[in-house]
């Protein structure tokens, strides 16, 4: 068939192009903002011009590294919303000027819809319907999803979402941002039951961490005032404890779902499904539960064109493309795509 999609993801700090061919991804290119860190997390103003400069570089990356031409692809995906509204336009704005420059199909993509497609890129492949645990640094979901493009939030985050627990813990903790995968890579020497931090009780499936995150804060500056080397000593063990304590507020919930909806097909997303306890705990629940469960790789779980294009592909084939007066939304539900 020779279906080839153009996609370009930039709705926050990742400037990301990639290449899929009748839904395999041929490159997918990640150019990550190091600009960033001095701040302890993303300056929007700095992130729209790391995108200006990083966007043609990455595109041309991407299509040298699929070798794939620009005049043999079919259409032009981008990440529509939600995101940072001066991120979200330098994608957009430059993907509408290649569709108008080389006369193709544009294909506005949702980018919280793309973290659960993440899942369909190689094998295997979830069958429907299943539930996601998208979970990323701006969002917590459960996700119903019935087919490729219908999806159903079932409960997500009332304050902050999981990858702000760890960003905002590792902050507490002196650590650079993004702190979550530093909390993971130290998490992996330390003691999860070292010490005990809430679990927040919140009806139905929705989430909550805003609660913890206060309780990490006053436990660390408590003990602190006792030993000023505190969090020197026992990083291992704090980071080791509030992973735990994340992963089984997000595990309960999930169960709950699997339980409330009969389905025993799960899977996980977004950039905290790359973290290693997450993703054991995916493991040895699937393994308690009689899951049939779905990870997607590493490179597939923080923000990446790949899942755009994976998304990009299905609208293509489901004849969904958008016109050139299409603008980026800051904010959008996922279940009105
Ligand atoms: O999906 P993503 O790349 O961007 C958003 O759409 O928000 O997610 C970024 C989040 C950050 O909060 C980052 O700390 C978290 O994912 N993250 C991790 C790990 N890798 C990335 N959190 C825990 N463990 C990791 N290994
Ligand atoms: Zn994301």
């Amino acid at each position: 068939m020779n279906i080839n999609i153009l996609a370009i993801e930039s709705s926050c700090d990742e400037t990301s192009a990639a290449v899929i061919r009748d839904g395999e991804v041929l490159s997918n290119f990640i150019a990550n903002q190091k600009v960033h860190e001095q701040y302890g997390g993303v300056v929007p103003e700095l992130a729209s011009r790391a995108h200006q400069q990083n966007i043609i570089p990455v595109v041309e990356a991407a299509l040298k590294k699929s070798g794939v031409s620009k005049e043999e692809l079919k259409a032009i995906a981008f990440t529509q919303s939600p995101g940072l509204i001066g991120s979200l336009l330098v994608g957009c704005c430059f993907a509408k000027s290649l569709a108008l420059g080389l006369d193709l199909p544009l294909i506005a993509v949702h980018h919280m819809q793309a973290h659960v497609l993440a899942n369909f890129i190689g094998d295997p492949k979830p069958s429907f319907p299943f539930l996601c645990l998208t979970v990323s640094g701006g969002h917590t979901q459960i996700v119903l999803v019935e087919d490729y493009l219908k999806m159903k939030v079932m409960g997500q985050t009332l304050d902050d979402a999981a990858g702000e627990a760890f960003d905002k813990t590792a902050k507490i903790l002196g650590l650079p941002y993004p702190g979550g995968p530093l909390i993971d890579k130290y998490a992996k020497e330390g003691n999860p039951q070292r010490f005990s931090f809430p679990e927040p009780q919140i009806p139905g499936l929705n989430f909550s961490f805003s609660g913890l995150k206060t309780a990490i804060l006053y436990f660390v500056q408590e003990q602190t005032k006792k030993d000023p080397d505190f969090i020197q000593n026992n990083r291992a063990d704090i980071c080791a404890s509030v992973q735990h304590r994340i992963i089984t507020i997000l595990m309960n919930k999930l169960v709950k779902a699997a339980k409330e909806t009969g389905i025993k097909e799960v899977c996980i997303a977004g950039g905290v499904s790359a973290n290693s306890g997450l993703r054991q705990a995916m493991k040895a629940y699937s393994e308690k539960y009689g899951w049939n469960h779905y990870i997607p790789e590493f490179q597939y779980c923080t923000d990446n064109a790949g899942m755009i294009s994976i998304t990009a592909y299905y609208k293509y084939l489901a004849g969904e493309f958008a016109d050139l007066t299409v603008s980026p939304s800051a904010r959008s539900s996922m279940d009105r795509n």
